[in-house]
């Protein structure tokens, strides 16, 4: 029987998730979405086209794919109406090729006035939020107050609507928050309206039986798993469990089926949103890594803190993922830098320690780095061709995670991609 396969991220969000899904794509029949909703932004490019897909999963370009929103997701009808009406120029049989779960939850606009409302409530210790009702409609289905997509076909959805709704609107109420619902309420239930012209279905017997058929599936991530809601660093994470333990509860599909896990990590880090990051640059560095990477949110436009590669941080999401294979992207976004850190370890009372504290930031610890020197500009299309000293650099991550980098992207193309064998095993 053939296994579900798992992309996913290994630090604070933002790794190229959406290029490597679209790169891969083509060796799957099908690839599902298995939590977080809005607040991603997987962006593609390809054929001179830029795209950047937030609910919909990245599969959704390539013929013969079916695309699932699993019941991990939480869906946001007004985001998901503008989505597929901006795919309408790529002719995509959208009805065809996109199936959405009856159990994943919906976010109806009063959850995005709670996650505004909840942030400004925080003042300086706010998380940062996309502020895309995330928070708040797990925080419902938590609560077993949500409502999920399959509701939109139950003769009393308008009803619970209103219920949940007025519920919504008396937190509101004591918060100095201002709430014009009526125009969002009118896009909704619109939206709505064009989500019942979807298959709504129990997508757990259509990825089980995909699988008995010997179909080929694969679980795309969203988020990094430094910001899972359990691992990450919390609380300033986000409010779903990103990590690949998450695809199996995000989409119906039993530990033992799992197969590969592709963990995709930049050549340094970056973070968008607030919270503690051990090798963040305040300084010149920093700026230059955000200009020659372009390091600003595909959904919020927000300049994203950029620092060098976090080693034990690192090795820690490998562990927490079961990661098979290592794709390093943005590696040339280094190429011309005099000096390029990571950080090897941390250093606790002056002890080397490889446990990441529950804390990140309470300045009991410090980093030890080791330098290297950028490797100049390369046309390589084969791994073999890579410069030596970016060679180098990835023979020290590997020397330090159990993990071997089987793919490396030089650019957001997908003819920017250098594989190191095939990666898929068929
Ligand atoms: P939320 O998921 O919108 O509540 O945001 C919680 C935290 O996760 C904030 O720091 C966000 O900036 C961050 N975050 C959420 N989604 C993404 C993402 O797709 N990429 C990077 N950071 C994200």
């Amino acid at each position: 029987m053939a296994a579900v396969d798992i992309l996913l991220g290994l630090q604070w969000g933002d790794e190229g998730k959406g290029k490597i899904v679209d790169f891969l794509a083509p060796k799957y029949d099908v690839v599902a979405r298995f939590q977080g909703g809005p607040n991603a932004g997987h962006t593609l490019e390809f054929d001179g086209h830029k795209h950047v897909l937030h609910q919909i999963p990245s599969g959704i370009f390539h013929e013969g794919i079916l695309n699932v929103i699993g019941n991990g997701v939480v869906l946001d009808p007004i985001t998901f109406k503008k989505e597929i009406e901006e795919l309408a120029p790529f002719n995509l049989d959208l009805k065809r090729h996109l199936v959405i779960s009856n159990k994943a939850q919906m976010i109806i606009p009063t959850h995005r006035m709670l996650d505004k409302a909840y942030e400004i409530a925080k003042g300086d210790k706010k998380i940062g939020s996309t502020l895309r009702g995330i928070g708040p409609t797990y925080q419902d289905k938590a609560a077993r107050k949500g409502l999920r997509i399959g509701d939109v076909n139950e003769p009393d959805f308008d009803d619970r609507y209103k219920q949940l709704r007025d519920f919504h609107l008396e937190i509101l109420a004591r918060y100095d928050f201002e709430a014009d619902l009526e125009e969002e309420e009118r896009l909704f239930f619109e939206a709505v309206e064009m989500i019942r012209e979807f298959d709504i279905l129990s997508t757990e017997y259509l990825i089980n039986q995909a699988l008995v058929e010997g179909k080929s599936v694969l679980a795309e991530g969203a988020q990094g798993s430094l910001l899972d809601v359990d691992f990450g660093s919390y609380p300033y994470v986000t409010s779903s469990n990103t990590i690949a333990a998450g695809a199996c509860t995000g989409l119906g599909v039993a530990p033992n089926k799992i197969g590969e896990v592709y963990g995709i990590f930049k050549a340094y880090c970056t973070r968008v949103g607030s919270g503690p990051f051990p090798t963040e640059l305040h300084d010149a560095s920093g700026e230059e890594l955000r200009k020659i990477g372009n390091e600003f949110g595909a959904t919020t436009g927000r300049p994203r803190r950029c620092g060098w590669l976090d080693l034990p941080a690192l090795r820690y999401t490998v562990m927490l993922n079961g990661v098979t294979q290592l794709f390093m992207m943005k590696a040339d976004v280094l190429e011309d830098i005099d000096e390029i850190k990571i950080a090897h370890s941390y250093l606790k009372n002056n002890e080397l320690t490889d446990e990441l504290p529950l804390y990140l930031d309470n300045g009991e610890f410090s980093l030890s780095f080791d330098s290297f020197k950028g490797w100049g500009g390369t046309k390589a299309t084969e791994f073999d061709q890579l410069p030596e000293g970016l060679h180098s650099y990835i023979k020290y991550i590997e020397s330090k995670v159990s993990a071997p980098i089987n793919l490396v992207s030089l650019g957001p193309d997908r003819t920017q991609t250098i594989m190191k064998g095939d990666i898929v095993a068929q």
